[in-house]
């Protein structure tokens, strides 16, 4: 019998991860089911602990480790850390139990294509103060394309106006033009936050269409899909098993909101780490 044949087919049948603070990450998950409507998801939102933009590097460590260990236990085959503020410290934690490939997080990919791609020469960057704090985005940008017109700012109010549907232009563009003071030559905003999917247009309108904000998640979908296909990871057949749902905290509001970010009612359940 071929052992690594065995273990290979035994993971392809096993959950992916999804983990985010909160809620923002749901957004990553609806376009990752849609592009891999054949793989079960096990989605788990730290909403005991959020916000993870305000946290040190350390709490944020400990908090990570312990979600990852938990989506171990649930026997998940790769992990997609959909979120910003935690993907800053990801690969600063030491001992972790999955491989490198089997950890996706949502800044990697997109700095790559960014950096490779030709059209876009000035950048404009957003996220948490923990995320544009890390200097992430600017490093790995510029070390791989020196030559990107990066500006990078946090724009923490952002998140919790999303989470508490405060989304209506009227609302949001005087905040947006303070927050984008400088961004007025920018062909690109990242929206380096998973919350921000909600703005998409309202950010584009701001700049009467005049940049494009990048759409994050189908780029973390398509990692997704490349590395399950090299890896032979990938579910080649549907699923019957559910998704399931874990959030650290629940309250009746992280119940309504997260319909705003998934378009459906689904049901979750509480656990401690
Ligand atoms: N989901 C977080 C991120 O992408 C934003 C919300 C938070 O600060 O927890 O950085």
């Amino acid at each position: 019998m071929d052992l690594n044949k065995t273990i290979i087919n035994s993971l392809s049948n096993q959950p992916i991860g999804v983990f985010d603070s909160g809620l923002g990450g749901l957004s990553i998950l609806k376009t990752l089911k849609n592009k891999l409507p054949q793989e079960q998801f096990v989605y788990f939102g730290d909403t005991a602990h959020l916000p993870y933009g305000d946290k040190s590097e350390v709490t944020l460590k400990s908090y990570v480790t312990s979600i990852i260990r938990f989506l171990e236990k649930q026997n998940c085959k790769m992990i997609v850390v959909a979120c910003n503020s935690a993907a800053t410290v990801i690969k600063k934690i030491k001992y972790l139990p999955f491989r490198d490939y089997q950890i996706i997080e949502v800044i990697t990919p997109i700095v790559e294509l960014i950096a490779a791609q030709k059209k876009y020469q000035k950048i404009g960057v957003i996220g948490t103060r923990k995320t544009i704090g890390s200097g992430m985005f600017d490093r790995e940008l510029s070390r791989i394309n020196p030559n990107l017109d990066i500006i990078s700012k946090a724009t923490p109010l952002l998140a919790p106006m999303v989470e508490d549907g405060f989304v209506e232009k009227n609302v949001l563009f005087p905040i947006f033009k303070k927050y984008f003071e400088g961004f007025e030559d920018r062909e690109l905003i990242i929206p380096a936050c998973t919350h921000y999917s909600i703005i998409y247009n309202q950010i584009e309108q701001y700049f009467n269409n005049s940049l494009k904000v990048l759409h994050t998640p189908k780029i973390i979908a398509e990692k997704l899909d490349q590395v399950l296909l090299n890896q032979n990871l990938n579910n080649p057949d549907k699923t019957e098993k559910s998704d399931l749902f874990y959030l650290s905290d629940i309250t009746k509001d992280f119940l309504r909101e997260s319909v705003l970010f998934l378009d459906r009612d689904v049901d979750f359940k509480q656990v401690s780490l």
